[in-house]
C-alpha cells in the first residue's frame, strides 16, 4: 500500500506508438507516430521502491509483479541508478493492444520513466532514459533492443548504429511522409518472433541489407519518397515473419500494387505500416490493408499516422 500522507503529486505521462526496423532497419531504426498510446501516472511516496498500483486496458493479460511489468522495471532501474532511497507510485492505463507491433511494452516504460522523473524531480538526459526504458524490453521479450524505446523518448525517425556506448541519432523527416498503419486481429509474441530468425545470415544478402539501409538514410536526408521505398525491403527477417501474420502477403501485395510507396512489417507484426506521400493515399491504402486481413480472418484496426514526438508529461491526466 502507498504512503498516503507523505506522498507527493502525481505526474502523468503520455508515451506514443512506434514502429520499428522499417525495412532493412532491424533493430537499430524506429519512428514514433501519431496514434493511442499508453500513459503513465507517478507520485513520489516515502517507502523506497517501486509498486505498481493499477494496470488498466491490458484486459487482465499484464503481470502485475513489479519484476515483470515493463513500466516498473523501468523505472526500478531509474531508482538503482539515480535515486537508491526514493519511492515511486505509478499507475498504468494501456492504450496500445500488447503484442502488436506498435511498441506496446516500450510504450510503457517510456511512459513511466518520464512521469517517475518528473515525480521524483531528477534531471536525467535522453539517452540515460533510453538505456533505463531497455531494461523493460529486457524482461518483456529477452532482448533490451533500442528501437522502440528510442523513438518513444526522443520521437521522430530514429537510428541507433550503437548500443555500447549507446548513441542515438535522429534523422530527419520528410514533409510528404503518411502512413496507413493497420493492426489485424491477431497477436505476435516478440520473443517467438525472434527465435524464429536465422541465427546467420549470407554475405551476398548482408551485403544487400546494409547498402539498403544506406539508401534509407540518404533518402530521409533529401527528402525522396521513391528511394525511401526502394530502401525499404527486408530480405532477411520480414520473409521468416511473415508466415506469422495470416494475410500478410496478399495485404503487402495489394498494398504495392495500388501504389504503396513501400510496404511491411513494424517490429515483430502483425501491425502492417504502408507508406504515401499523402493523407488521402494513405487512406486509400489504409482500406486496401482493412479489406486484406479482414478476407484473411483477422480483421483489426488501423488508422492514418504521421511521424510524432516522444512521451511527455500531459497536463490535463485521465483520472
Ligand atoms: N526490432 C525488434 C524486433 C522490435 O523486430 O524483434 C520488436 O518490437
Amino acid at each position: 500500500m502507498g504512503t498516503h500522507g507523505a506522498a507527493g503529486p502525481w505526474r502523468e505521462a503520455f508515451a506514443p506508438p512506434t514502429l520499428s526496423n522499417i525495412g532493412p532497419g532491424f533493430d537499430c531504426l524506429g519512428i514514433a507516430v501519431e496514434g493511442p498510446g499508453d500513459r503513465v501516472r507517478a507520485r513520489r511516496v516515502e517507502t523506497p521502491g517501486v509498486r505498481l498500483l493499477s494496470i488498466e486496458g491490458d484486459g487482465g493479460k499484464l503481470s502485475r509483479d513489479t519484476d515483470k511489468n515493463t513500466a516498473a522495471v523501468a523505472v526500478a532501474a531509474l531508482l538503482q541508478r539515480y535515486a537508491p532511497r526514493a519511492g515511486v507510485e505509478l499507475e498504468l492505463h494501456k492504450g496500445l493492444p500488447l503484442g502488436s507491433g506498435l511498441g506496446s511494452s516500450g510504450a510503457s516504460a517510456c511512459a513511466a520513466l518520464i512521469a517517475a522523473k518528473a515525480a521524483l524531480g531528477l534531471d536525467i538526459g535522453s539517452h540515460q532514459l533510453v538505456d533505463l526504458a531497455r531494461e523493460g524490453e529486457r524482461v518483456a521479450c529477452g532482448s533490451a533492443h533500442p528501437d522502440n524505446v528510442t523513438p518513444g523518448i526522443i520521437g521522430g525517425i530514429v537510428m541507433i548504429p550503437t548500443l555500447e556506448p549507446l548513441r542515438c541519432i535522429s534523422l530527419p523527416v520528410p514533409k510528404d511522409l503518411w502512413f496507413a498503419l493497420y493492426t489485424p486481429g491477431c497477436e505476435v509474441s516478440t520473443k517467438h518472433a525472434r527465435e524464429v530468425l536465422p541465427a546467420r545470415v549470407r554475405l551476398d544478402e548482408t551485403v544487400r541489407h546494409a547498402a539498403r539501409l544506406g539508401l534509407l538514410v540518404h533518402a530521409l536526408h533529401v527528402g525522396d519518397l521513391a528511394l525511401l521505398g526502394e530502401a525499404i525491403v527486408d530480405d532477411i527477417v520480414e520473409p521468416v515473419r511473415a508466415g506469422l501474420i495470416p494475410g500478410y502477403p496478399d495485404a503487402k501485395a495489394a498494398a504495392v500494387e495500388a501504389g504503396a510507396i513501400a510496404c511491411s512489417i513494424s517490429g515483430a507484426g502483425p501491425t502492417t505500416f504502408a507508406i504515401a506521400a499523402s493523407e488521402a493515399r494513405a487512406a486509400v491504402l489504409l482500406e486496401i490493408l482493412e479489406e486484406s486481413f479482414t478476407n484473411a480472418g483477422v480483421p483489426g484496426q488501423g488508422r492514418v499516422s504521421r511521424v510524432s514526438e516522444g512521451a511527455r508529461l500531459v497536463s490535463r491526466p485521465l483520472h
